[in-house]
């Protein structure tokens, strides 16, 4: 009898179910559905969060339907595990169940001023930062939701009044969707887990507890928030549809997923997620390694409530993949993202491709940590073409990494050697030459592309013992190694960093 795992894996460009084998990691069934953003004012980014769970529904039916079509039975599906865009902010009713504003995305820019007043709060007159590193493991950016939530509180009269009164939830994409999925306003289940809740500055990233002192930073009433839970154990059951009945016992973070996903379950294990924004995560065990070089403190995962915590340390790139739908619809140079490795073979031919491009649409994040910062493109000249532009924007992704796996290595006192890859842009082989030569490391993509998805499905099958996640799989693998000489790799970045001070101040 095939052991089947789900996993929902909503994203911010779409949301897709996919049913595995148990430990085989054999996809059997999948659908997804493609998610709408809008920017209601220059640098905000909202999605409906009914909208979302709409997408999830569908894409759970659709993709059980084409299991069924081909003869597959329900009773096969033991578990289903839940991963999602990270930092997102939603907050609804909680007895109506209706969302009282959408969702802010991570993306999101409209803190930027909530920011600046929450540092003028810190004591000493410092405007540090860093001040709440210690307590959360973040700095003060408009990237994480206790911003975005304060944001909401001080901005939105219905929504003060709900939190004051404790008339509505707050939650993250997996808490809003895990509490629609078991019931709603009819019993549905208020959590997240640690991975997520690592995420809002809210939690205190040693002892895994919504912390009185950042709680009382961000002025948040305790009310309003999840439970907080490990990353794989059984929440709760699936309160209608085709699922009725199933397992939910999977709960992490997207880019924790992927790490789960490429099996980086060991202390110095790295991988790099390229989709809208890049996403590297460094797995350090349950040591939790304080960054003095920009990068996050964060919960990779839980596996299982009495189980210790495994921390990251992590570089979070906000554009990447998004600076090429950029290219292809603001700009109308590129038909598609398919297209860049010809385009930018084409700017190699024609030479004179000493453009720069920092795509700092969102500020800068991971090491920078800018939200002043603008995008800049340096080095334009009468022969430039818009392929140079298009290869500079591939060359920015590249440059961002290193940026990363620079910081990882002063911070972990060791220098990684490869770095293992998945997400949409890693279809481009140019792009991983590229990254490979820009880096000097070896880049190792796996065949099997699914690995956010993947991790949701390897910890809900792991809470209830029909997963061994530690058993490695089979998977053949791709791999680049650099050919750039040294001097030619560090030629260009000394330009990257060059391309970044301009970039540095520009929103102000
Ligand atoms: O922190 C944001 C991240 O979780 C977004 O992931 O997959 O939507 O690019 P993705």
């Amino acid at each position: 009898m095939p052991r089947l795992i789900g996993a929902i894996d909503i994203g911010t460009s779409s949301t897709r179910f996919i049913l595995f084998q148990a430990e085989t990691s054999v996809v059997v069934a999948v659908h997804q559905i493609e998610l709408k953003k809008t920017f209601p004012q220059e640098g905000w980014v909202e999605q409906d969060p009914v909208e979302i769970l709409n997408a999830v529904n569908e894409s759970i039916n659709k993709a059980i339907e084409k299991f069924q079509n081909h003869n597959g039975d329900i009773t096969d599906i033991l578990a289903v595990g839940v991963t999602n865009q990270r930092e997102s902010t939603i907050v609804w009713d909680k007895n109506m169940g209706q969302p009282l504003y959408n969702s802010i995305v991570w993306l999101d820019m409209r803190t930027t001023s909530t920011v600046e007043r929450l540092l003028d709060t810190v004591p000493n007159k410092t405007r540090n930062k860093n001040y709440l590193k210690p307590l959360c493991g973040l700095p003060l950016s408009p990237y994480f939701s206790g911003v975005k939530l304060k944001w909401l509180y001080d901005n939105d009269a219905k929504i003060k009044k709900a939190m004051d009164s404790g008339s509505c939830l707050f939650g993250t994409v997996d808490t809003w969707i895990i509490w629609n999925l078991t019931g709603g306003v009819n019993g549905g289940i208020h959590i997240t887990d640690v991975s997520n809740a690592s995420r809002t500055m809210l939690m205190n990233i040693e002892n895994l507890n919504w912390d009185p002192v950042l709680l009382k930073f961000f002025n948040i009433p305790h009310t309003i928030l999840p439970t907080i839970k490990s990353s794989s154990e059984v929440y709760g059951v699936f309160s209608n549809g085709p699922l009725k009945g199933v397992r939910l016992s999977g709960c992490v973070g997207d880019q924790q997923s992927a790490l789960i996903g490429q099996q980086c379950l060991s202390p110095g294990q790295a991988k790099a997620t390229y989709g809208t924004g890049c996403f590297l995560l460094y797995n350090t065990g349950t040591v939790k390694v304080d960054s003095t070089h920009g990068l996050l403190t964060t919960v990779a995962y839980q596996l299982g409530s009495r189980a210790p915590p495994v921390y990251a340390l992590e570089g979070s790139v906000a554009i990447a993949g998004a600076a090429f739908s950029w290219l292809r619809d603001n700009l109308n140079i590129l038909p598609s993202y398919s297209e860049t490795q010809h385009v930018a073979e084409q700017a190699d031919l024609l030479q004179e491709g000493n453009v720069y491009f920092v795509p700092a649409f969102s500020g800068l994040y991971a090491p920078y940590w800018q939200q002043d910062a603008r995008g800049v493109i340096c080095g334009i000249t009468e022969h430039t073409q818009s392929s140079h532009i298009v290869r500079a924007a591939l060359d920015a992704v590249c440059f961002q990494v290193r940026d990363v796996v620079e910081a990882m290595n002063k911070d972990y006192g060791s220098v990684l050697s490869s770095l293992q890859v998945d997400g949409g842009m890693t279809a481009n082989p140019f792009l991983m030459q590229l990254q490979a030569d820009l880096t000097g490391i070896k880049i190792i993509k796996p065949d099997m592309s699914e690995s956010t998805a993947l991790g949701a499905a390897m910890v809900a099958g792991a809470a209830v013992g029909e997963w061994n996640i530690y058993n490695r799989r089979n998977t053949s693998v791709h791999t680049w190694s650099p050919v750039f000489t040294e001097n030619e790799r560090d030629i260009r970045y000394k330009k990257w960093k060059e391309a970044i001070e301009r970039s540095l101040g520009w929103g102000n």
